[in-house]
This record gives structure tokens, sequence and C-alpha cells, in this order.
């Protein structure tokens, strides 16, 4: 009989989202004229800016002549937005980073799972807890459920941030800002990370696909400003919540040329190589029309459409913020992330806070145990949805609060 990888077998039943939905809509299903508002999966609302959009208007037409029609592309991603990126991204912050270190590709989950490819089965690998779902599913599919992975506990009482690992770790997935606690690393504390990385020939994996959210200068938004990251992290990045491209699908890993590994029999490897190596067999890369409406994002009017769309989701993150606040949560986040992460009221557990606010309010949210076991008691509201929609849904948390 044929074989299947049997730690499938060891994930959950269905990935986090896929469960959230079908209750959605099962709840929907039996109450059918409940006015749902949805604060759960942080999928954006805002429609594509209109730089975006006319990029993807002239690059169908160019699909459609002879002369300007494009076949297959560079796996890497074409050089125009590999350029983009690298000047506004790295270059004009001063962080040393070459448009050939740039891999083009549909999304940070397919990165940030596909990544576990180059990496070998025997290494400890640690993993925040709560965490995007995604790095710990990945990586059971790889190894297993083993003694290989340790689980770096966040709490409320370290703020929600991973201390330093006190046993042998090789590989570390880190999230800033954070999904889904929505905090963010200082420099001072980024810093710490690179330096353990260094002396222990570590490597970070670094998402950082809610870099655009930060408003504070002095919070890293690139493990790159960190001195040394160059040679012990990769980053990988995604236009899905910044450019509002989760139905276009356009992010980019950056794996920078001198990250190198020392093989079993002594011999020095390129991570870059390998990763490149990769994407060139497996991947045949993003479509040339969606590289040039993400090219599109790095224009000036580009630039400033998307700080449109991020300022009007940070201001709804302010309102679900100072409305929890003002009817005593205890939360965490959505100051520099669309992410805000509250404490449960009454002791409700994170599904039964879920139920309560879907069958009360018609909202729905993420129980925090869903991103792992140190997320119970806690939910995630996002901040992606309208501010209309945003302000109605904080008022009926509001009512319900006041009739505790
Ligand atoms: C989330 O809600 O955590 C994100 O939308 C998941 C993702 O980006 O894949």
């Amino acid at each position: 009989m044929f074989q299947i990888n049997e730690h499938y077998l060891q994930l959950g039943e269905s990935y986090l989202f896929s469960t959230i939905a079908r209750k959605v809509e099962q709840f929907s299903a039996t109450h059918p004229g409940a006015d749902i508002i949805r604060l759960g999966i942080g999928d954006v609302t805002l429609p594509l800016s209109p730089a975006v959009i006319s990029a993807l208007h002239r690059s169908v037409d160019e699909m459609g002549t002879k002369e300007s029609f494009r076949g297959y592309g560079p796996e890497q991603g074409y050089a125009f937005l590999r350029e983009a990126i690298t000047e506004t991204d790295f270059r004009k912050r001063g962080i040393n980073i070459s448009p050939a270190e740039i891999f083009v590709s549909d999304g940070s989950k397919s990165d940030t799972g596909n990544i576990g490819d180059l990496l070998g089965e025997g290494n400890v690998v640690a993993i925040t807890d709560p965490v995007y779902p995604v790095y710990l599913d990945t990586t059971l599919m790889r190894i297993g459920r083993s003694d290989r992975i340790r689980l770096l506990r966040c709490s409320g009482e370290n703020g929600f941030l991973p201390e330093l690992p006190q046993e042998r770790v090789d590989i570390v997935y880190l999230c800033y800002p954070n999904n889904p606690t929505g905090t963010v690393m200082t420099r001072e504390e980024l810093t710490t990370w690179v330096d353990w990385a260094l002396v222990n020939e570590s490597l970070i994996l670094f998402d950082a696909a809610y870099e655009a959210f930060i408003r504070d200068e002095s919070i890293p938004r690139s493990i790159y400003e960190i001195e040394g990251a160059r040679r012990c992290a990769i980053e990988f990045r995604s236009f899905s919540k910044s450019a509002g491209f989760t139905g276009l699908r356009c992010s980019y890993t950056v794996v920078p040329e001198e990250l190198m590994v020392i093989t079993h029999s002594g011999e020095s490897v390129s991570l870059h190589y390998l990763w490149n190596r990769r994407q060139s067999t497996k991947f045949n890369g993003t479509p040339y029309i969606i590289q040039r409406a993400a090219e599109a994002v790095y224009s000036p009017a580009g630039q400033q459409e998307m700080q449109v769309m991020i300022d009007s989701y940070m201001e709804n993150a302010a309102v679900i913020r100072k409305g929890l606040m003002d009817h005593g949560y205890t939360l965490y986040g959505g100051e520099h992330s669309p992410y805000i992460w509250l404490q449960c009221p009454d002791g409700l557990d994170s599904w039964q806070f879920f139920d309560h606010l879907l069958e009360k309010c018609h909202i729905v949210g993420t129980p925090g145990v869903g991103f792992g076991a140190a997320g119970e008691g806690y939910f995630r509201l996002t901040a992606f949805n309208s501010a209309e929609r945003t302000v109605e849904a904080i008022g009926r948390i509001a009512r319900l609060s006041s009739t505790r």
C-alpha cells in the first residue's frame, strides 16, 4: 500500500479560519435576519487603490497584444518590482538589501510554510504561543509532533512578548507587529534576538507582514535594521494587508546573500542559493499583471493611497481600543497593528466568548485559543472592517457590557 505523510494526521481537524467560517455559516443559516459584523479573519475591506487599478488595466491590455504579451516570467519576480521594493522598502530607509535578494511570491502564508523545504528535520524549532497557525501547522507537517518543537509561552505577564529560549533552539519564527496579539518589538528587544541567533548559529524566520501599520519610527519595520541580521534572518513581507492584496496575492521574501549554513560534511551553503533552487523548481512566478499592480504601490500616488488605507484601518483600531478600554477590557495591540487582543470578560473561555459575541451582538471575532493554548481566555478583533461597521460593532459590545 502507498503511504502518506502521517504527520498530517497530527494536525487539528481544520484550519482555524475555516472552522470559524463554518460556525458563522451555520449561525447565519439559523438566524437569517442577523446583521453580522465580521472582525474575525484579517481580511481587508477597502477596494484596491486607483494607482493599482490603473496598473492592472494597463497590464491586462499588454497581455492582449502580440508585442507586449508575456508568458513565463522569472521565478524570482520581475526586475521592475524587485527594484521598486528594494528602493522604497529598504534603500530609502538606509537598509542594505539588493534586488537579487528579493523573491516575489504569491503570499506570506505560502512562503512561511514553504521555507520549511530548506530546513532539516533534526532542527529544534521555537514557535511563540499564541501564534499565527501556519508556522506551527507547517512545522508539524514537516517533523510531526515531536520534542523538537519548543513553544515560547507569551502571556499578560510578559506583555505577550517571548523570552529568549533557555535551551538549544535552531530555528525561531518571530512575527512583529504580531499576529495575533498586535504587540511590537522595540529595537532593543529585536537586537537581543539577533544577537542570540548569531551567538547560537540559529535562524530567525521573521514575518513582517504588518510592518506598514507601525506608527512610531523608533520601532523596527525590518529585521535588517538590526546589525548582523543579514547573517541570521529571512524576512517575509506582504502586500495583502498594507495595499489590500488579499484577493490579488503578492508578497516577497528576503534571503540575504551572506546567510550561510554549514552542512554535516562541513561545507558552507548559501540559503539564498537553496531558496532560489527551490523556487525555480516548484514555483513559476507571480502573474505579470499582479506584479505590475504591486509595482504601482511604490509609485508616489500608490504610496499616498496606501497610507490613506492604512490610516483608515488604524482609526478603526483606535475606535476599538477606546471602546473596549472604556468598558473595562484589558487589551494589547492596536497601536501599531490592525489586531486588538483582549482578555475575555467574566471568566469566559475563548470559544465561549466567541459564541456569546456572535449570539448577543452578531459580531465575529477570533478565539485566542485558536492561536495556541496560551491564547485561552483571550480574543482577537481586527480593524479591517469599514469605519461605520467598526463603530457599530463597538456600540453593540458597549451595550452588551452595560447590561453585565
Ligand atoms: C489572519 O486573520 O490571521 C490573517 O488574515 C491570516 C493570513 O494572513 O493568512
